[in-house]
């Protein structure tokens, strides 16, 4: 067995980043979502993301919590849904997202088998943190690192850095699994072994670095990194 570290990308690939608009449309309150939010979850992504690239581009670092309130204003803007109250309940909830089903029972399956364990994301610390409790992750978890360790974001070098300075794992013997096309072209140039969980059916990214193995969930990641 070569891979000794298994390290998760968090929003999108643990994390269900479109259960703050599915919760929050279920409550009492916000009937204008019901048609709308699954319109909000992509827009409000769409906008987090770009955001990261282009404050980067820009010079102009601020971290993950910043932007992903930046993307959710400019999302209610462009839907007619500013709303102080749903701003707040929507961003309440960001920090409590629903953690993809089979995702306990696949880091249990890892850790059994004496495998490292972290995330790596964009994500600010206590952001993480949270998400972190709220799945009941933690435990099967030996670390969570924050691209804010070095101040830039995905899918800068000096993040995938990370996971040697941090864990003593050489990228050759990682496993990186990210459900974001372009993170696991990232991580796959950079060095890492791949995994794109590409849960939606969407086509490769025409971007340097490919991914090894492209997956429809987790559930095979312990299998996977066994075999590797
Ligand atoms: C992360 C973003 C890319 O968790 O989803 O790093």
């Amino acid at each position: 067995m070569t891979i000794r570290a298994a390290i998760f990308d968090a929003y999108g690939t643990l994390f269900d980043v479109a259960s703050a608009a599915r919760r929050a449309a279920a409550e009492p309150g916000n009937e204008a979502l019901a048609e709308a939010w699954p319109k909000l979850a992509e827009f409000w992504r769409q906008k987090q993301l770009s955001y990261t690239w282009l404050r980067t581009i820009l010079g102009e670092h601020t971290d993950f919590w910043q932007v992903t309130q930046d993307g959710l204003d400019w999302t209610l803007a462009a839907l007619g849904l500013d709303d102080p109250r749903l701003r707040d309940r929507l961003l309440a909830l960001y920090r409590e997202l629903d953690a993809y089903p089979e995702v306990p029972a696949m880091l249990r399956a890892l850790k059994g088998e004496g495998m490292t364990t972290a995330i790596l994301s964009n994500g600010a610390p206590d952001m993480l943190a949270s998400a972190v409790a709220s799945a009941g992750i933690g435990l099967h978890l030996d670390a969570v690192l924050s691209v804010e360790e070095v101040g830039v974001f995905k899918p800068d070098a000096r993040v995938y850095k990370l996971v040697e300075a941090r864990l003593g794992v050489h990228p050759s013997d990682v496993l990186f699994v990210s459900s974001n096309g372009w993170d696991a072209a990232g991580a796959a140039h950079f060095g890492f072994r791949t995994a794109w969980v590409n849960r939606a059916g969407e086509p490769p990214d025409r971007l340097p670095g490919r991914p090894e193995r492209i997956l429809r969930d987790l559930s095979d990641i312990p299998q996977l990194a066994r075999s590797l």
